[in-house]
């Protein structure tokens, strides 16, 4: 049989970060390369006790179909987190529960972007959603970043010399891969640029809770009073990945054709998850819970940067990451990346080459990205003394 692939799936290879994940389920390798929430930041017990009790007292609404808008009850109350917690006054927008913060960037996709027009995004940015744009066979353009956020010159520059420019993608806290927060005055002049040239901005944030220093910053979706951000949230770093629940908060347009895009993708999120979350939320000290869990990610970055400042070189740089899981760390001058990052793995250490996130995945890249979150403390100054080791040889 010759299958015919459609021209959306044909070129799309499978996620180098995943085919990376593959090697480091070997128990052997130090997995910097996972972007896995820690396990003890896990609520394993609340999550055990509500599903009993929802399985108990109300097992048909958790096991029957329902609307693709989401659970009413969880709406109710992602509403009250989004004004309460997030500061993002909910105006017009509406919102739709969805299945992860990845099906948000695929149901903007579906909404708004015809074959051949411009994705903008930050270089480097989140492989799984570059690929999602991917499929939409769209023109994916990347403009660089600075330690503060994208360059919003070569962002306007980009939106002017592109055509049909329909979402610029960002991820303003704790970016995966580099770690870095978007600062106020860029995130207002992204909203500015935007806004003058009529790009719907598609906003991020699945680790914003997830904050161990500094003071943390409007998001971009505060600003809109115009209708043109999508927001998305997300309860997989918070809650549990496996749960695969989210949330869209955009305006009542855009969330009424996600919601028809969504009914063909999988016509609703998972009920039990969705009430889990709704009773999670609703019925434990949330509040409390983050506050945990973002300790958990103060501590296990600030162990690797102290065990990078020990063993690494000065001529390799890394971000400081705010909150988040991840960092970025850039070889020097005429390092070769991928050769470093080959030999890590024959050792046992298994890092992102910096190329996975690219929007142009053929570009010159000195960097790799570091994850905190999943190795243990002990497999992290092992790690790293090993990446250490390594690169004094190389360099
Ligand atoms: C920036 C970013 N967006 C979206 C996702 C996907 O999250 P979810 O599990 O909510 O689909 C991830 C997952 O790592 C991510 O890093």
């Amino acid at each position: 049989m010759t299958y015919h692939f459609s021209d959306r799936i044909a070129n799309l290879q499978p996620s180098l970060v995943r085919e990376i994940l593959k090697a480091t389920s070997n128990p052997d390798v130090i997995p910097f390369a996972a972007g896995n929430p820690a396990p003890d930041a896990f609520p394993v017990q609340d999550v055990a006790r509500i599903a009993g009790e929802i399985l108990a007292e109300r097992p048909i609404d958790a096991l029957q179909y329902s609307i693709t808008e989401g659970y009413s009850p969880l709406r109710d109350a992602v509403r009250s987190m989004v004004e309460n917690h997030y500061k993002i006054p909910v105006r017009e927008n509406g919102l739709i529960i969805i299945s992860g913060a990845q099906q948000g960037a695929d149901l903007a996709s579906k909404v708004l972007v015809n074959e051949g027009d411009t994705i903008l995004c930050e270089n480097p940015s989140f492989i799984g959603c570059l690929n999602c744009f991917r499929s939409y066979n769209c023109n994916l353009v990347g403009v660089e970043m600075e330690s503060d956020g994208v360059d919003t010159a070569k962002l306007e520059q980009a939106i002017v010399e592109n055509r049909n420019v329909r979402l610029f993608y960002t991820i303003p806290n704790f970016q995966n891969p580099t770690g870095i927060t978007t600062s106020e005055a860029k995130r207002r002049e992204i909203y500015r640029i935007c806004k003058k040239h009529n790009v719907i901005i598609l906003e991020d944030n699945p680790y914003g809770d997830l904050r161990f220093s500094g003071a943390s910053l409007p998001s971009i979706k505060s600003f809109d009073e115009d209708g043109l951000v999508i927001y998305i949230g997300s309860f997989s770093k918070i809650v549990a990945p496996g749960m695969r629940v989210g949330f869209a908060l955009a305006p009542q347009p855009l969330i009424a054709k996600m919601t028809v895009g969504k009914q063909c993708e999988d016509v609703h999120t998972n009920m039990l998850a969705q009430m889990i979350i709704e009773q999670f939320l609703t019925k434990t000290d949330i509040e409390a819970h983050i506050a945990k869990i973002a300790e958990i990610y103060r501590r296990k970055s600030r162990l690797m940067l102290d065990c990078i400042a020990r063993e690494f070189p000065a001529s390799v740089a890394q971000t400081e990451p705010e909150g988040g899981l991840f960092l970025w760390c850039t070889l020097p001058e005429g390092a070769d990346m991928m050769e470093f990052c080959r030999i890590a793995a024959q050792r046992n250490v298994a890092v992102v080459p910096g190329i996975a996130f690219l929007a142009d995945e053929k570009a010159p890249c000195r960097s790799f990205r570091m994850n905190f979150s999943t190795p243990t403390d002990e497999a992290i100054v092992r790690g790293v003394s090993i990446l250490g080791e390594l690169l004094r040889e190389l360099y």
